[in-house]
């Protein structure tokens, strides 16, 4: 069992500062992608309040392909340059957005996510793999969760 002791109400520099520590634990000399994927999609479900979906799209042959994940369930495969998550995938940047609805070719996977936040995983140049992050509540993402995520991308680039 592991067991992080969430505190969801901790501000974010601390909740970060956990979130980043338990992923690196969890993570760390475990060869299998998947598996680490997984456990990564529950931390950041248990630890990081306001989400309504969590968890990775992998790049297979050209496209976003589901991962592991924690919501409801989603589409499966998302063409590069679609939507918030092939956006992230092709220009390799963190797509942060305020309002779904107000982003163009944005794919509506929960009907309740108002804000989303897709970060892409870069090894040896080239996205591997985006984290995506829905919540329900409008502009839920800061800066400091954009920093931390792009933080936690770097961490297990090479663990996925
Ligand atoms: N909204 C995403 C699709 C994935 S779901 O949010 C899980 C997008 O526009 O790419």
């Amino acid at each position: 069992m592991y067991d992080f002791a969430p505190d969801r109400d901790l501000p974010k520099p601390e909740l970060y500062r956990d979130v980043l520590s338990a992923a690196d634990a969890l993570t760390s000399g475990e060869p299998d992608g998947v598996a680490n994927m997984a456990n990564l999609a529950a931390l950041i479900w248990q630890l990081v309040p306001d989400l309504n979906w969590a968890g990775f799209y992998r790049m297979v042959g050209g496209e976003l392909v589901l991962g592991p994940f924690c919501g409801k369930p989603a589409c499966i495969r998302i063409p590069l340059g679609q939507g918030v998550c092939g956006t992230a995938a092709a220009s390799g940047q963190t797509q942060r957005v305020p309002d779904v609805h107000a982003f163009p070719g944005h794919i509506a996977c929960d009907a309740a996510s108002r804000s989303e936040l897709v970060v892409p995983v870069i090894r040896a140049g080239e996205v591997i793999s985006v984290i995506d992050l829905d919540s329900p509540l409008p502009a839920r993402f800061d800066a400091e969760d954009q920093t931390a995520f792009e933080a936690l991308a770097a961490l297990i680039a090479d663990r996925i």
